[in-house]
């Protein structure tokens, strides 16, 4: 039997969780929507970071340097964590290191999964494809703002949720996100403009990342964790 999951924040989440399963990282606004886009623009790969010290010091190894701090840039980095500033760049073949608030915490903390996949609505079919051809339990890992549940990445999980077949559900989270996906699939960007993280973008005068990342099917790849670099499947 298959079992589906879901982990609201990353701090609750505890290592035993992902074992042996198929883990869906979810960030949307925007670690998990600027990596599938450095993976769409043919970055070599993105090495998710937890510290700034440690990312900084990548750039004397040939890496474009990335960090973000409350939804902005972090001075004496190459780039924030904004997808639409990095979409046109030529990143080709190059290396890079993200340090973001939350979602590359979230991302280092599911090594002992069976796999680990970066979600986003940019690539919410192809996550959903995927799961659905493998025959594993799957727990699905939203990011979360700094040990808060936020709108944008529940909502996500609830859209890769409401086309998964044949899994077993034993928690109403499950349910409260599918939920709320249906009731909002047919205005996403409408409903993530609610959202704390993107009044907070918003206020950044940053709209275009909120837009950019509530398109759904944009780029159909997967990202995924390989000896701490994600790379495409
Ligand atoms: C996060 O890691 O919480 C987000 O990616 C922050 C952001 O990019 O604004």
């Amino acid at each position: 039997m298959k079992f589906l999951d879901i982990c609201l924040t990353h701090q609750e989440l505890e290592n035993s969780y992902c074992k042996n399963k198929i883990v869906v990282i979810i960030d949307v606004l925007r670690a998990s929507s600027t990596i599938n886009t450095l993976l769409y623009n043919k970055v070599k790969y993105v090495k998710p970071i937890e510290k700034l010290e440690e990312c900084k010091k990548l750039k004397n190894h040939g890496y474009i340097i990335m960090a973000e701090r409350l939804g902005k840039k972090v001075d004496g980095f190459d780039f924030g964590n904004s997808p639409t500033k990095i979409n046109s760049k030529e990143f080709n073949g190059k290396k890079v290191a993200l340090a973001t608030s939350n979602g590359t915490k979230a991302i280092l903390k599911t090594k002992g999964s069976k796999i680990s996949l970066i979600g986003s609505f940019l690539n919410l079919s192809s996550i959903i494809d995927y799961i659905n051809k493998e025959n594993s339990s799957v727990l699905l890992l939203c990011s979360g703002w700094k040990g808060s549940v936020n709108l944008e990445d529940t909502l996500c999980a609830g859209g890769i949720i409401s086309e998964l077949k044949n899994f077993q559900i034993n928690s109403d989270t499950v349910l409260m996100a599918k939920k709320l996906y249906e009731s909002s699939k047919d205005n996403i960007l409408e409903t993530m403009m609610k959202s704390s993280h993107a009044k907070r973008l918003s206020s950044y005068n940053n709209i275009i990342d909120i837009k950019f990342c509530s398109e759904k099917n944009t780029q159909p790849i997967i990202p995924y964790l390989k000896e701490e670099k994600l790379i495409l499947l």
